[in-house]
């Protein structure tokens, strides 16, 4: 096979997979840790056959019509709200994500998330970095058990399905709206499928966002769907900032309509330090990590690298979201 011109947006993350697309093709690397700036972007499109890129490199109808050698984009993500993958299509041009391989490390982190909010972990230790630990006093530390609780998950994909099954294990009521009802888990995990997605957001004592960013989704979980909550109810947000508008959820939170929220992710990110969910004690942020163990980064750049290698091989992709792009060519 010919050597191709392949230039990945990240060198830190993925060392190995850079390395085996190096033995096959010529790999162009940014070898900052910040995300290449939109020029340098634009340029290497313009020069190469495949890109590995990450969520926050924009692949859109600018970049894809400055391009005539691109062939594949394959995003270190199972997100691809930073791909425009139907203008991608009509380019010819050949999408793949990472899904299969990062599901129970976003359910281990959203476990973590709702423990450390409900039992205020992370806002313990907060404190007693700031001196506040003076004396045995569990008051200001009293938490909400997650043990029986009612779950509510909003998108019943791989991610949302490994909540729900160590949700099992703290006999937690599981209620669910999904585009797409799985009766199959129903009867496996013994979780209650909802028409819509109201009874989720009124019925869930922790609510956990599972969708994909789209149209559809994008600021989906706003003051009247927050309105919907109980006072004593919490939202969990591992999938992307967007889904949620942050000045309802600052109002909701502050205005005590809601327990409070964690969120892996933010609008916009990173959260900006004056940003005023920043001063909510019962908000807990963290920088979008949810997928981020060692192991499953390095199972997501190697999948990215098998998507770009079977695509200039013209083999089937382990993870193609538009193969039709093929016929466009
Ligand atoms: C991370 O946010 C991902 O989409 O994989």
């Amino acid at each position: 096979m010919a050597r191709e011109k392949i230039f990945v947006t990240r060198e830190h993350i993925i060392p190995e997979a850079i390395k085996y697309l190096a033995e096959h093709h010529d790999v162009d690397v940014w070898d900052e840790r910040s995300m290449p700036p939109r020029d340098v972007l634009l340029k290497k499109a313009a020069e190469c056959a495949g890109m590995l890129t990450e969520i926050t490199d924009i692949v859109d109808k600018e970049l894809l019509e400055q391009t005539s050698t691109l062939r594949v984009v394959a995003n270190r993500a199972v997100g691809m709200d930073n791909i425009d993958i139907a203008e991608a299509t009509s380019h010819g041009v050949l999408v793949a994500n990472t899904p299969g391989v990062l599901h129970e490390s976003c359910a281990d982190f959203t476990f973590g998330l709702m423990l450390s909010l409900a039992r205020n972990i992370a806002y313990g230790d907060r404190q007693i970095r700031a001196g506040a630990w003076k004396v045995f006093d569990q008051i200001p530390y009293v938490g909400t058990d997650v043990y029986d609780a009612t779950l509510g998950i909003i998108g019943m994909g791989l991610i949302g399905t490994a909540v729900a099954r160590r949700a099992t294990a703290f006999n937690m009521k599981i209620i669910y709206y999904s585009r797409t009802r799985k009766p199959e888990l129903e009867e496996s995990l013994g979780i209650e499928w909802r028409p819509d997605m109201d009874a989720i957001f009124k019925e869930a004592d922790y609510v956990s966002l599972h969708m994909p960013l789209t149209v559809e989704t994008e600021y989906m979980v706003s003051s009247r769907e927050l309105g919907l909550m109980k006072p004593t109810s919490f939202l969990i947000n591992t999938t992307r900032g967007r889904t949620v508008d942050p000045k309802a959820l600052y109002e909701a939170v502050a205005n005590k309509s809601i327990a409070g929220a964690a969120l892996d992710v933010t609008d916009p990110e990173p959260i900006g330090l004056d940003d005023p969910l920043l001063t909510l004690p019962n908000v807990l942020i963290s920088p979008h990590i949810a997928s981020a163990s060692s192991a499953t980064i390095r199972k997501m750049g190697q999948m990215a690298a098998a998507n770009i290698m079977a695509a200039l091989e013209g083999n089937p992709m382990p993870s193609c979201v538009n193969p039709e792009a093929v016929e466009r060519r």
